[in-house]
């Protein structure tokens, strides 16, 4: 099949850019390869493991799967977007705090698919809804307690706020 390109243009982690890509081209590929932002993950490379979770319009959205010109005109959020002033997010300092990790690959798109868990959420989370929630999210390190003790602090966190 012959190659079709596409001027492709969004807003990544709060900034407009814009890119020639080929139609066929993943958001994941794009966001690595045209824009070096390395922290979602290639794993499963079949929307099964979650490791390439990036926020599309608010909601995590596996980037492996999913035709960068399909994000034409939204925006994308990756785990580099989620800092403040360079500084980590309160979540990051939490999976920080609570060692919520081992070897690190699956953890940016653990921490974007609880980005999206607690800020869809209008309450504190349990422990069942949270593990519902990033039930799509697999770490093979099995660092899963800890995970869910970060998650969970910063939901009691928010709410108390
Ligand atoms: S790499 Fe996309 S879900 Fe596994
Ligand atoms: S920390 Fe290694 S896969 Fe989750």
């Amino acid at each position: 099949m012959e190659a079709q390109t596409f001027e492709l243009k969004f807003k990544l982690n709060g900034k407009e850019v814009n890119a020639l890509v080929d139609t066929r081209e993943t958001l994941l590929d794009v966001i690595r390869d045209t824009f070096g932002l390395t922290g979602a993950k290639k794993g499963c490379d079949e929307a099964a493991c979650g490791a390439c979770s990036v926020l599309f319009n608010g909601h995590a959205v596996c980037s492996c799967t999913m035709l960068a010109a399909e994000a034409h005109g939204g925006s994308i959020v990756t785990v580099e977007g989620l800092s403040v002033n360079g500084e980590p997010a309160s979540l990051q300092k939490a999976f920080m705090e609570s060692d919520a990790l081992q070897c690190g690959f699956c953890t940016s798109g653990q921490i974007i698919a609880a980005a999206s868990l607690l800020d869809n959420a209008d309450r504190e989370l349990d422990d069942n809804e949270i593990r519902e929630g990033m039930s799509g999210n697999v770490c093979r390190c099995g660092a899963y307690n800890k995970i869910l003790h970060a998650v969970s602090e910063t939901s009691r966190k928010r709410k108390a706020k």
